[in-house]
């Protein structure tokens, strides 16, 4: 389960080859449009020494048109090429980006529970963007580009072998120079990239807590602090562009000093009558594009290691090995939801605090059983290690007699609905947010579920009613408003298990009255399991389960408890609730 000694996969650019097959069409075109180009040489020697020499302008016409032609063939070559190879590269992205959240489903929430949102979505969203726009550079720019380099340089060989070579010979030079920057600014990428991550990840977190800063008066301190992502960012930035922008110096420096060799010894060649004007004309004509491959690596070096970093990131992801571990696959036939605890420990990941001992419970099906018990003392955790959304490192939970390990665990979970305290909408009408429980059910279905929910009412007094827009960037609607929609939702999935977890704390008096009652309807025939703080809410329940620090330290009927001198007793003094 260990990953704190990541090893990072291979380069990009061997998921890029691995995936090359996928871009054949377009590189087929990247052929031809190079093919168009390769007579290029000859034709200009042609024109010098042939057409010159003989003053036959209408073969220049004919000669000229020929190049026209190639070039005009290369440019439709180009443009259907480079269409193709982004319509291939989308459909690769878009599996990439489908990889990345299909692992987000999976990984367990002991590893979810410690990154950050804006960190998850910088390699969603960014990191995907970078490897999408270094696969199109490379695919479409440096290939092509390479080939034509070669094919030329395999001209230039026919053409005069020795000032070929020559020429040929300063590449690996500038090869090796240029590998010397390479270590440094691949770790100044890795350093941008974390500082990135950082930023977003603090970034999402403050604005998400915007009210809360406004409200204490606090943003000074929130400011100052996202600047000092943000200066790290810039910081690493910096870094990153001074070594580039040296780099690029040097680059272009190295390649002034290769023209002005290759013209010497062109000159040298021709002067001793080795070759002809028209050779060292197409020599010189062709360098710029020998060395092209060599100058566009400079361009796209920076490119290629911000990639490679965005690669490095979302492969961690993928390659995560903190993925939930339940391998089971039966499902229960009629299940009636007994549920069963026996000796369950559990301790979260990366923390060594037993949030639950020895918790044993046998929960009969159908029956409504209450977790009460000071904040802290693991009544939501019981409820998630039901979901298997955590795993018991001792001890093991049971339903209907099966061991979770043997359950498919996203069946069990499509079995049961919660209900909790922190209310999520989704983007959408409120229809939609009810619906979300059981996709397929009718318009219908979903009222009667809000009218069970007490929800009905305030839905009819929206502006659109059930198809008024909610979530993100919808309407708002209170707390206790919230609640009653999640509420409508647990009740239209009709699930086998219902788990309320202080489901009903945001409700009014009146509201919460209501709600229950609602409550109390649907937890017939069903196991519920119902988490609350105030008392008053648990009066219907079969069995009260009293926790305090992990542990059950009292349990029975509410009438039993109230009258004995435990903790359950205290509680209802405190809040002035009548015993029995
Ligand atoms: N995701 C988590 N990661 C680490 N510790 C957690 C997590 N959730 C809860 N805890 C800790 O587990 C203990 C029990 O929490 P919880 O089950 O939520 O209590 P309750 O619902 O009874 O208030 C608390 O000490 C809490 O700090
Ligand atoms: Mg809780």
């Amino acid at each position: 389960m260990k990953d704190h000694h990541y090893r990072y996969p291979g380069s990009v650019l061997v998921h890029i080859f691995k995936n090359l097959r996928v871009f054949r069409r377009g590189m087929g075109f990247a052929i031809l449009r190079t093919l168009m180009l390769a007579p290029l040489p000859w034709l200009f020697r042609l024109i010098i020494d042939t057409h010159v020499a003989t003053a036959n302008i209408p073969a220049l016409l004919v000669t000229a048109l020929i190049v026209v032609g190639l070039l005009f063939l290369h440019y439709a070559f180009a443009v259907a090429g480079a269409s193709e190879i982004s319509r291939e590269n989308g459909r690769l992205m878009l599996r990439l980006r489908s990889d990345i959240f299909n692992k987000l489903h999976f990984l367990a929430f002991g590893y979810l529970d410690r990154q950050k949102t804006g960190r998850l979505l910088s390699k969603y969203a960014f990191d995907t963007q970078r490897i999408e726009m270094i696969t199109m550079q490379l695919i479409n720019q440096f290939v092509p580009q390479m080939l034509y380099s070669l094919t030329l340089s395999t001209v230039l060989v026919l053409m005069h072998w020795q000032l070929a070579l020559l020429l040929l010979a300063l590449v690996p030079i500038y090869g090796f120079t240029h590998s010397l920057f390479h270590r440094r600014l691949k770790q100044r990428q890795r350093q941008t990239r974390l500082a990135q991550e950082r930023l977003t990840g603090a970034a999402s977190e403050a604005i998400n807590a915007l009210r809360l800063v406004r409200s204490f008066g606090e943003e000074d301190q929130v400011t100052e602090n996202i600047d000092q992502f943000s200066y790290r960012l810039t910081h690493s930035r910096f870094n990153v562009t001074v070594l580039n922008t040296m780099f690029n110096a040097f680059a272009h420096t190295m390649v002034q000093l290769f023209t002005l060799l290759s013209l010497a010894g062109g000159a040298y060649f021709a002067i001793r009558g080795a070759i002809t004007m028209g050779t060292l004309f197409a020599f010189m004509a062709a360098l710029p594009v020998v060395l092209s491959p060599v100058q566009m690596i400079t361009g796209l070096i920076e490119q290629y290691y911000v990639a490679q970093e965005g690669y490095f990131s979302v492969k961690e992801l993928l390659d995560s090995t903190y993925v939930e571990d339940w391998q089971g696959t039966r499902e229960i036939k009629s299940m009636t939801g007994r549920l069963t605890f026996e000796a369950v420990s559990f301790a979260y990941p990366q923390t060594d605090i037993q949030v639950l001992k020895q918790f044993t419970l046998e929960i009969a099906a159908g029956s409504h059983v209450a977790l009460v018990g000071p904040s802290g003392s693991g009544k939501s955790t019981v409820a998630q290690l039901v979901l298997g959304l955590y795993k018991p490192q001792e001890g093991r939970i049971l339903v209907d007699g099966i061991p979770q390990a043997d359950l498919s665990m996203r069946w069990l979970r499509q079995q049961s609905a919660v209900v909790l305290q922190d209310i999520l909408l989704f983007s959408g009408t409120v229809a939609d947010n009810i619906r979300f429980a059981q996709p397929n059910a009718s318009d219908e279905q979903v009222r009667e579920a809000a009218r069970m929910a007490n929800a009905d009412q305030f839905i009819s007094e929206l502006s659109k009613g059930y198809e008024t827009i909610v979530g993100e960037r919808g309407v708002m609607i209170s707390g206790g408003q919230r609640q009653r929609l999640s509420i409508a939702r647990a009740i239209l999935r009709n699930p086998r298990l219902l788990i309320l977890d202080e489901a009903t704390s945001a409700l009014d008096y009146e509201s919460e009255h209501l709600v229950q009652e609602a409550l109390l309807r649907v937890a017939t025939g069903r196991t519920v399991i119902t988490i609350a703080h105030r008392l008053s809410t648990i009066r219907a329940a079969d069995w009260i389960v009293v926790m305090r620090q992990g542990r059950i330290i009292e349990q029975d009927t509410y009438s039993e408890l109230a009258q004995q001198d435990g903790l359950f007793a205290d509680l209802l003094r405190m809040q002035n609730e009548p015993a029995g």
